[in-house]
């Protein structure tokens, strides 16, 4: 299959380069081969490529920066989406695309399934949730995927986020004490794992629809901080504290639990992350 990855640069892009170049022709673009709010020229780069798949990585990632660069975000993880699935459409070909358990509020503590209908509480869930609408409006042959709290290898790209893994690691060097937020349930969620289960729909075909890619089990921030320690032996002093100790502008979902009630479970966080964490 000849596919294309936009975002290949990000987190999840780079894991999707890699699992899907076993056997398939990959092209992998990121900004400076297509920038994905410009309808026009992106349509005319796809279609002159003529790929059989196309998986849309690329997005608008600051969750803070959402609530002042509202416009930003929602051109990116919104409206941008509606153009690749028009593409896609025309083309005939499926697209598959991912959000986020911040589409939803996080009020409900039993977790949420696929048909669950999103809520967001944030300027980022809004325009996630708007690309959402936008590939359900414009396409039918969509695979979207939804997945939480990620970690892998870092973006390439000098302006990348330090992922929270790295960002504790780092913070360990120089601190014999350190807080985490003990609150925010969510599914801690390994990049490869997301990119290793896009590969079995691409290849398995299921019905098109929306899907939910986490790794099994949840934790809060501390949760997460705390395996990360056990796990690389680090000797730190971990202190749970509420949110409200670190103030951000944005709302987070208080339990954003992605339940898969679709396809066979995918392994659990803590697996996940020590097999990461042992081969980095
Ligand atoms: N990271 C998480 O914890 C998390 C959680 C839930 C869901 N997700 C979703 O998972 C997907 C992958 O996230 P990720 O963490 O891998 O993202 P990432 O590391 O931020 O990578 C996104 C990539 O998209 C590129 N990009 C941004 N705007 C673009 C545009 N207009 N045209 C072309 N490329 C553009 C970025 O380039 P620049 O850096 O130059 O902008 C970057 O290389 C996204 O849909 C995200 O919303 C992520």
């Amino acid at each position: 299959m000849k596919i294309l990855i936009i975002g290949s640069k990000g987190m999840l892009g780079q894991a999707l380069v890699k699992v899907f170049s076993a056997g398939n022709e990959v092209l992998a673009w990121d900004r400076e081969e297509i920038d994905i709010t410009e309808a026009q020229s992106s349509n005319i780069k796809i279609q002159n490529l003529r790929p059989d798949l196309v998986i849309n990585a690329a997005a608008y990632n600051n969750v803070d920066g959402a609530e002042t660069e509202r416009e930003l975000a929602q051109k990116i993880n919104g409206y941008a989406v509606g153009y690749l699935s028009k593409t896609c459409k025309g083309l005939d070909i499926p697209l598959v695309h991912y959000s986020t358990d911040y589409v939803f509020d996080g009020t409900n503590r039993k977790g949420y399934k696929e048909s669950d209908f999103p809520n967001p509480v944030s300027a980022y869930g809004e325009s996630k949730f708007l690309g959402e609408r936008e590939l359900q409006k414009n396409t039918d042959k969509f695979y979207l995927i939804r997945l939480s709290r990620l970690f892998g290898k870092e973006a390439y790209i000098a302006s990348a986020k330090k992922s929270f893994v790295n960002l504790m690691l780092d913070l360990a060097k120089n601190h014999a004490e350190l807080e985490a937020v003990d609150e925010e349930i969510s599914c801690p969620t390994h990049a490869v794992d997301v990119a290793e289960r896009t590969r079995y729909i691409a290849e398995s075909k299921p019905e098109f629809g929306i899907y939910h890619a986490a790794n099994v089990g949840s934790a809060t921030w501390f949760e997460f901080a705390a395996e990360i320690f056990k796990i690389k032996q680090i000797d730190v002093k971990l202190k749970p504290v509420p949110a409200s100790r670190f103030p951000r502008p944005a709302m987070r979902p208080q339990h954003s639990v992605l339940l898969n009630t679709k396809l066979p479970p995918m392994r659990s966080w803590k697996e996940a992350l020590k097999e990461f964490l042992i081969s980095n």
